[in-house]
C-alpha cells in the first residue's frame, strides 16, 4: 500500500481521499482556512476526518515551509510515494513538495510553464502548436499598444491564477482603461487564498471567437491520453463566467479526435506529464485554440458530472495515476449523457424571507443531483467568478441535448421561485443535436 499526500483539495477532490482510503492507501492531508470559500463546510470537514494526518498549512514562502508542514503532520518525507493537489492554487505546492522530497507528482516545469499563461503561449508558438496572438503586459500603456497590434477584440486576463474578477473582454481601448481603473476595487474584494496568486502582469490575448470545450488528459509520464471532453455552458453577457458544461460535447468522430489530439498536444508541449489536466479551448473557424491548460483535474462539478454517466471514476484514475497505475483505458465510454448548472446570481440580492428548509427537495425529482446552499433572508452576492455560487443542478438522460434542457428548465423554475435573477447562459454556436421524443 502507498502513501499520498494531498496538498488542499478541491470539494469534489474529496471524493479522490475517499478512494485512496477505500483502497488502503495512507493519506496525509495538508490544509488551510484561508481555502475553505472554495468548498461547504461538511466537504472541508469530510477531508480531515477521512485523512489519516493532517497538518494546517502556514503561509508557504519557500518548500521548506511544506516539509516543515508535512512532518508536523507526523509524515516522514521517505514514506511519501506521491504528492499531488486537486486544487488550482496548491499545484504548485505539491509539486515543489514532491521534487523536494524525491515522491512522485507533476513536474514542477510543468506547473510553472502551464499556470503562467504567457509562458504557455510562448512554448506553444515555439514549438508549432495552434495558438492565439498574445502578449504579456504589466501597465495599461502597454496593454494598450498590445491591443493595437492584435486587433480589437480581445480578452485582458491575469497572467497567474483564477481570475474572472479581474478578466475583460474589450472591443476598444475604452474597456481596456476601464480594466486597469477597476482593478484595485476589484483585487480587494477576493478572498486572500485567490488574489495572493496575482503579480503584477496581464496577459492581452486575440479574443477566438466559437464554442469553449474541455478535455481532460491522463498523462503517466510517457503518453498522453483524452479521457473526456465536454462542452462548456458560458455566461450569455459576461463569456468570461464559466456556469457549467455537457457530456458529451456531441462533436462528430472526426472534430471529437482533433480536439483531443490538441488537448494532449498542449499537454505534451507544456510538460504535464503526470496526472489528469484540465484543457479548456475554443473551437474557433480554423481550429481548436486554447484558452487555458490547468495544470490538475477539473474541479467544480465536472468530474461527477462525467462520473455520473463514465465507465470509470475520474478520480480513482487520478490516484492510480499518481500510484503508478496502468493508464486507463480511454477514452472513457459514456453510457448517457449528462449536464451541469451552476446556480449563480446575476446581481446582489437578498434571499425570501419565507424560505423552508425543504424548499429545493421538489427540484430533485427531475435531476439526477445537485445542492442548493441559501439562507433565508441572507444575502448571495453576484457571481464574478468560480467560486460565487449557491448551487448546482445536474441532469442526466440518453442524450445531450435533453439533459441539457432539463437543466435549464429546472434553473428557470428555480429563478421564478427564488425571484433572485439568476446568470443566464449562453446558447452554443453548434447546437447539441437532439433525439426526437419517442410518440407516446
Ligand atoms: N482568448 C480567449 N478568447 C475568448 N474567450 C476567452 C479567451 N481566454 C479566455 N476566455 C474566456 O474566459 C474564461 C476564463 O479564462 P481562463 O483563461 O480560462 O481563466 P481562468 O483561470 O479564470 O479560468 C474562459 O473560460 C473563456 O470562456
Ligand atoms: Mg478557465
Amino acid at each position: 500500500m502507498s502513501h499520498l499526500v494531498f496538498v488542499e483539495t478541491s470539494g469534489s477532490g474529496v471524493k479522490a481521499i475517499e478512494y485512496a482510503k477505500r483502497t488502503g492507501h495512507t493519506v496525509t492531508y495538508l490544509y488551510s482556512p484561508r481555502y475553505d470559500f472554495t468548498a461547504s463546510p461538511e466537504q472541508r470537514r469530510l477531508a480531515r476526518e477521512l485523512a489519516d494526518r493532517t497538518a494546517e498549512l502556514p503561509d508557504v514562502h519557500d518548500p521548506e515551509d511544506l516539509l516543515a508542514t508535512l512532518r508536523a503532520a507526523g509524515t516522514r518525507p521517505g514514506d511519501v510515494d506521491a504528492v499531488l493537489s486537486t486544487l488550482a492554487f496548491c499545484v504548485p505546492h505539491a509539486a515543489s513538495l514532491a521534487d523536494l522530497i524525491g515522491a512522485r507528482g507533476t513536474p514542477l516545469e510543468g506547473v510553472a510553464t502551464a499556470r503562467d499563461k504567457g509562458r504557455s503561449r510562448r512554448a506553444l508558438e515555439e514549438s508549432g502548436v495552434a495558438s492565439l496572438a498574445f502578449s504579456v503586459v504589466g501597465s495599461l500603456d502597454e496593454a494598450l499598444a498590445a491591443a493595437d497590434r492584435i486587433g480589437y477584440p480581445v480578452i485582458v486576463k491575469p497572467v497567474l491564477g483564477v481570475g474572472k474578477g479581474a478578466t475583460t473582454i474589450a472591443h476598444g481601448p475604452a474597456e481596456v482603461r476601464d480594466h486597469f481603473e477597476g482593478l484595485i476595487g476589484n483585487l480587494d474584494r477576493l478572498p486572500a487564498g485567490m488574489s495572493a496568486h496575482f503579480d503584477e502582469r496581464f496577459i492581452v490575448e486575440e479574443l477566438a471567437i466559437g464554442d469553449l470545450y474541455s478535455v481532460e488528459v491522463a498523462s503517466d509520464g510517457r503518453s498522453f491520453v483524452p479521457l473526456v471532453s465536454t462542452i462548456q455552458k458560458t455566461g450569455l453577457h459576461n463569456a468570461v463566467l464559466e456556469l457549467g458544461c455537457t457530456v458529451p460535447g456531441t462533436l462528430d468522430d472526426t472534430t471529437e479526435r482533433e480536439l483531443g489530439d490538441y488537448a494532449a498536444q498542449v499537454c505534451r508541449t507544456l510538460g504535464l506529464t503526470l496526472g489528469v489536466f484540465h484543457v479548456e479551448m475554443i473551437r474557433t473557424a480554423e481550429g481548436f485554440r486554447l484558452t487555458e491548460a490547468n495544470p490538475r483535474m477539473a474541479g467544480g462539478a465536472l468530474p461527477e458530472t462525467v462520473n455520473a454517466v463514465a465507465d470509470q471514476d475520474m478520480f480513482a484514475i487520478l490516484v492510480d495515476l499518481f500510484l503508478g497505475g496502468d493508464m486507463p483505458l480511454a477514452p472513457l465510454r459514456l453510457s448517457g449523457s449528462a449536464s451541469h448548472s451552476l446556480l449563480a446570481a446575476a446581481e446582489t440580492s437578498i434571499v425570501r424571507d419565507d424560505l423552508a428548509p425543504g424548499w429545493f427537495d421538489p427540484f430533485f425529482e427531475r435531476l439526477h443531483s445537485g445542492w442548493a446552499r441559501l439562507d433565508p433572508g441572507g444575502r448571495v452576492d453576484a457571481m464574478r467568478g468560480n467560486f460565487d455560487r449557491f448551487g448546482m443542478i445536474r441532469a442526466v438522460d440518453t442524450d445531450p441535448a435533453r439533459a441539457a434542457e432539463t437543466c435549464a428548465a429546472v434553473k428557470a423554475d428555480i429563478e421564478r421561485f427564488l425571484g433572485i435573477p439568476l446568470v443566464q447562459e449562453a446558447g452554443h454556436r453548434s447546437p447539441l443535436p437532439a433525439v426526437p421524443t419517442p410518440s407516446a
